[in-house]
């Protein structure tokens, strides 16, 4: 029989287990209402699965995670917790979580994830072998994602934590990579050595091999001097390259002769140098492709595959959006104190745009509407163009017969502004524009308008447009 002990300081989420999993028959289900009690309970109930909320009274369940690990390091635990944010997730996979779910949790979901641990725990118990990781103080990544696939994303990135496995991370422009490179690193063990950053893309071809690897003295015309390159500065630590796939072929095998011996030459050397670098790349074209095409080195690219993480566009995750947006907000705002809202109809829009640009399109976008916004909550109208026109399905420039689309504008115009009084105001505009065009004459400004001269010269009296055009 399969024994599992839940840890919830909550009564409604014990009782709930109990619902789920207290019937079956090959399982056992105790209970705990604090990380302390299940601390001292473990040792004699022995589990099979711990599942822990993570915010809890009393020692949170990271920290109980972490003093199992101590006496116990086969356990599989699974963590639940409400704040699906980045850190906790990377903080419960380092810290070896099995897995996390977020509250509040679907049943079959769970039982399903349950049965799957069980199996683990099973086969845990046989291989040996876990080291409980060092504990590391907490870094703020700034990585925005509850959406499952982001969610992915942080377990690899604490999974890989311990690892010196060369990642390959592939996504769109703006998605992303450098933010994950930089998470990668901050959580790694080479975190106090250095980290540099080589955009290949931004480098001459002919230059980039004695960046990466340096030359000695006379090598080509102009090397003056030796030159020590980045993979040489860099022992011990982390290389980022980004847009690996502009990279000439012979730098290319000097890449893969680095990865699979830690040797390399500099440029018109022939003494092989040592260096110990941890190689993250990251690209935003599909590097099978470029395989593909030849361009880029089948070897180098299983090598560089080892851990790949895809980065899903923004579109693909619309669910982010609404977060993505505040944490920008608040990260731009000029007065900590007065943060700016999103109105509804604005974050639909942006909800329901495409992004091409991604994750970085967002924070332009947003950063922009904070200036252009004027009072404490950002409108539609404050939104990029091409966001704003999506929904209304126009350009602003009304032209021809869009009544519609007019009327739609004005709609939204209206509702966020609700001091305003729509028609008038409108009727006021009109009457000022036709009057203005026709050079004061009446007869043909009621014309364009389609109403009488009469019912013209009402509207003048009423909205006493007399002085403003200085017309008789
Ligand atoms: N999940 C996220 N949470 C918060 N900010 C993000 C997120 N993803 C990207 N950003 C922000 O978006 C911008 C673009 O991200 P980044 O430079 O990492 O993209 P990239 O994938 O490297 O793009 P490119 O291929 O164009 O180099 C950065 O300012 C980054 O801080
Ligand atoms: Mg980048």
């Amino acid at each position: 029989m399969d024994k599992l002990l839940l840890i919830d300081d909550e009564a409604d989420v014990r009782y709930s287990f109990e619902r789920i999993f207290g019937s079956k028959d090959a399982l056992q289900l105790s209970t705990a209402a604090s990380g302390e009690e299940a601390l001292a309970l473990i040792p004699q109930i022995k589990p099979d699965l711990v599942i822990m909320d993570v915010r809890m009274v009393g020692i949170t369940g990271i920290e109980t995670l972490q003093q199992l690990r101590e006496f116990d390091t086969k356990t599989p635990v699974i963590l639940m917790t409400a704040y699906g944010t980045t850190q906790t997730a990377i903080q419960a996979m380092k810290h070896g979580a099995y897995d996390y779910i977020l509250k509040p949790f679907d049943v079959p979901k769970l039982e399903e994830l349950v049965a799957k641990a069980l199996d683990a725990s099973r086969l845990m118990k046989q291989v040996v072998s876990y080291e409980p990781l060092p504990d590391k103080e907490d870094y703020d990544l700034g990585i925005i994602g509850q959406s499952p696939s982001m969610q992915e994303v942080f377990k690899t990135i604490g999974q890989l934590a311990s690892s010196d496995a060369t990642v390959l991370i592939t996504g769109e422009s703006g998605t992303g990579k450098e933010l994950v490179a930089r998470a990668i690193y901050n959580h790694s063990q080479r975190d106090k050595a250095p980290y540099l950053a080589i955009n290949c893309a931004a480098i001459p071809e002919n230059l980039l091999e004695s960046e990466l690897f340096g030359h000695e003295k006379g090598a080509f015309t102009g090397a003056s001097g030796l030159r020590i390159g980045k993979f040489e500065q860099c022992d011990g630590g982390t290389i980022f390259l980004d847009e690996i796939g502009d990279m000439a072929p012979s730098t290319q095998t000097k890449i893969l002769r680095v990865l699979q011996s830690g040797t390399f030459e500099r440029v018109g050397g022939n003494k092989a140098v040592k260096t110990d670098v941890r190689l993250i790349a990251a690209t935003n074209k599909l590097p099978e492709t470029a395989v593909s095409e030849g361009d880029f080195r089948e070897d180098l690219f299983y090598r560089l595959n080892v851990v790949r993480i895809e980065l899903p566009a923004l579109r693909e995750r619309k669910k982010d959006i609404p977060q993505l947006a505040s944490y920008f907000l608040q990260r731009y705002s000029s007065d900590p104190e007065h943060i700016k809202t999103i109105q509804a109809d604005a974050l639909a829009l942006l909800q329901d745009y495409d992004w091409p640009g991604n994750v970085r399109e967002l924070e332009n976008a947003v950063q922009r509407a904070l200036v252009m916004a004027k009072g404490d909550a950002i409108l539609m109208d404050n939104l990029p163009h091409e966001i704003s026109k999506q929904k209304l399905g126009v350009e602003t420039d009304v032209e021809g017969d869009d009544v519609e689309g007019l009327s739609a504008k004005l709609f939204h115009w209206a509702r966020n502004n609700p001091d305003l009084k729509v028609i008038p105001a409108v009727e006021r505009e009109l009457v000022i524009n036709a009057l203005k065009e026709t050079g004061g004459n009446q007869v043909q400004a009621a014309k364009i308008l389609g109403i009488t001269r009469a019912t013209l010269r009402k509207r003048v009296e009423k909205f006493s447009i007399r002085q403003e055009l200085s017309i008789e």
